[in-house]
C-alpha cells in the first residue's frame, strides 16, 4: 500500500469538509486503472487527488462517501478474490485499509446505487471517461446532465490550497527529487548527448526516488514550444536546452522546476542578455511573494521587467505601461506566471482553473497572455505557487502578428525577425507563502548565469 498520513488527518479533513454542508453527501470516485493497448496492460496508476486528500488510499474500484446527514464516512468496494491474489499476492482487506484512514463503514460496491437513492449528491467534475459513465450509472442521469457541485468545489479549494505542515514536508521531499533530476541533467548536458538520454536520466531518477514524474518531462532545444515533449535531437553547441520537469513523491505531492542551459557550457552574449531578463523577472516576482498580495501583481512585475528588457535591446518600444496593459509582451511570454501546486502539478485544475486561481475579488482577463494566468488571487500563508516567467521566439506567432501589424507601436518586428532561431528561455521555482513572506521550496538549484555556467563547466 501507499504510505499514508496518520488516520486522524484524513478524518479531520472530512470533518472540515462537512462544516460547509448540512444535508446530502459528497461522492468521491477512485480513478480506475487506465488501459494502454489491451486491458491487462495498463498505464502507471494514478489515484484521483481529491480521493487522496480525503481518503488517502491509492487503489482503484472504490468510492468514498462523506455523508453530511449521518455524519459518517464510508468506503464502498470489494475485497480481492483468490483469482486476483494468485496474480497480485496477498492483499489487505478493505476494512483494514479503511481503518488506516479512519473511515467509519465499509460496504460492498453493489450497495452504492441504493445508498445514493433520493439523496442530495455532491461530486467534483469527472475528467476520466470511465468515471463519467460510472457517475451516470450511479446517479441514473445522462452523462450530459451530470452537474458537478460548485459548493463542493469551492470548499475543497479552500481546504486543499492551504498546505499543512505535514504536506509542506512532502512538498519539500518532491522538490528535492526534482532538484536532483535537474542537477543531474546539468552534469550530463553537453554537445553530442541526446535529448532522449537526458530525458531518460531525469525520468529514471523520478521513478527511482518517488512515484515518477509529476507531468511528462519537457526537455528540448526547441524551447520556444512551451510544452515540447519531443526528445529526438542531439545537443548542439550554441543552442539552449529548456528542461521543465518535476517529481511526484511517494505520497503523490508534486514539484515543478524549469531551468534553461546553454549546451556549450556558457551563454552567448545574446542568450545571456535574454536570460538575465527572465532571471530578474523570476527573482523580482519571488521577492514580492507575501500574504495579501494578488498574484496578478507578480505577473505584472514579471512582464514589466521582461518588456523593459526587450525595449532596452530594441525588440520592443513605446510606452512601457501601455505595452504591458495591452499585452504586447505576450508575443514573447504568452503564458501566465504560474499556478498552485500540491497533489497535482497544476493543483486542483480538475475542479476548474477559475475556482483555484480566481474568486469574487478578482476576475480573469480576456487579453491574450494575461488570460493565461492560472493563479491571480490574493496570496495566503500555506499557498504554494510556481513562479515561471519566460521569453520565447515562436516563429509562427511572430509571422502572424507581423502580418497583422499587431502592436506595431510596441514591437520592432525588423529586429525580432533576427531572433527567430533563438529558441526559448523559462525559469521556474516553487514558492511557499509564509506568515512572514515566502520560502522557495527545495534545496537551491543553480539559477543565475554564473551558477549555471559554473555547474555546466565543472
Ligand atoms: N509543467 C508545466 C508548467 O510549468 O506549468
Ligand atoms: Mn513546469
Ligand atoms: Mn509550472
Amino acid at each position: 500500500m501507499n504510505p499514508l498520513f496518520k488516520s486522524h488527518i484524513y478524518k479531520a479533513r472530512r470533518e472540515q469538509l462537512s462544516t460547509a454542508f448540512s444535508a446530502g453527501l459528497a461522492l468521491f470516485l477512485s480513478n480506475e486503472e487506465s488501459v494502454a493497448n489491451y486491458s491487462a496492460n495498463t498505464y502507471h496508476y494514478r489515484q484521483d487527488s481529491n480521493f487522496l486528500y480525503f481518503f488517502g488510499l491509492s487503489i482503484p474500484n472504490i468510492v468514498g462517501v462523506v455523508d453530511f446527514e449521518r455524519k459518517k464516512s464510508l468506503l464502498f468496494g470489494d475485497d480481492f478474490t483468490i483469482d486476483d491474489i494468485i496474480w497480485m499476492g496477498d492483499q489487505p482487506k478493505l476494512a483494514t485499509l479503511a481503518a488506516e484512514v479512519a473511515v467509519d463503514e465499509v460496504r460492498p460496491y453493489a450497495e452504492l446505487v441504493n445508498y445514493l437513492k433520493n439523496k442530495e449528491i455532491h461530486f467534483t467534475p469527472p475528467y476520466r471517461p470511465h468515471n463519467k459513465i460510472e457517475l451516470s450509472r450511479l446517479l441514473l442521469k445522462n452523462i450530459n446532465e451530470l452537474s458537478a457541485s460548485v459548493s463542493l468545489i469551492k470548499k475543497i479549494v479552500s481546504l486543499r490550497e492551504i498546505k499543512s505542515v505535514e504536506e509542506i514536508e512532502q512538498m519539500e521531499d518532491a522538490m528535492n527529487i526534482g532538484v536532483k533530476m535537474h542537477a543531474t541533467v546539468m552534469r550530463y548536458c553537453k554537445p553530442g548527448v541526446t535529448e532522449r538520454e537526458l530525458f531518460g536520466i531525469a525520468e529514471g531518477l523520478a521513478l527511482g526516488m518517488g512515484n515518477g514524474t509529476s507531468f511528462p518531462i519537457i526537455l528540448s532545444q526547441n524551447g520556444q514550444t512551451l510544452h515540447n515533449h519531443n526528445h529526438d535531437l542531439t545537443l548542439e553547441k550554441g543552442r539552449l536546452l529548456v528542461m521543465d520537469a518535476g517529481a511526484e513523491n511517494v505520497m503523490n505531492y508534486c514539484s515543478d522546476h524549469t531551468r534553461t542551459l546553454p549546451v556549450s557550457g556558457s551563454f552567448s552574449d545574446r542568450q545571456r542578455e535574454i536570460y538575465e531578463f527572465v532571471f530578474q523577472a523570476n527573482m523580482a516576482a519571488i521577492e514580492n511573494c507575501k500574504p495579501g498580495i494578488f498574484n496578478l501583481e507578480n505577473q505584472k512585475i514579471a512582464v514589466t521587467i521582461i518588456t523593459e528588457g526587450l525595449q532596452k535591446i530594441g525588440l520592443m518600444k513605446g510606452n512601457l505601461d501601455e505595452s504591458v496593459a495591452l499585452g504586447a509582451h505576450a508575443l514573447f511570454m504568452p503564458h501566465g506566471l504560474g499556478h498552485q501546486i500540491g497533489l497535482d502539478v497544476h493543483d486542483m485544475e480538475d475542479l476548474g482553473e477559475n475556482y483555484v486561481g480566481y474568486d469574487e475579488t478578482i476576475q480573469r482577463s480576456n487579453i491574450f497572455g494575461w488570460r493565461s494566468l492560472r493563479m491571480a488571487k490574493n496570496l495566503k500563508p500555506g499557498h504554494i505557487i510556481t513562479v515561471e516567467p519566460g521569453i520565447y521566439f515562436i516563429p509562427h506567432l511572430i509571422d502572424i502578428w507581423r502580418n497583422e501589424k499587431k502592436f506595431a507601436d510596441f514591437i520592432n518586428y525588423e529586429k525580432v525577425e533576427t531572433y527567430k532561431n533563438f529558441g526559448g528561455i523559462r525559469i521556474e521555482d516553487c514558492v511557499l507563502i509564509t506568515e512572514e513572506g515566502h520560502r522557495v521550496l527545495g534545496t537551491p538549484l543553480p539559477k543565475s548565469v554564473t551558477e549555471i555556467e559554473t555547474i555546466l563547466q565543472s
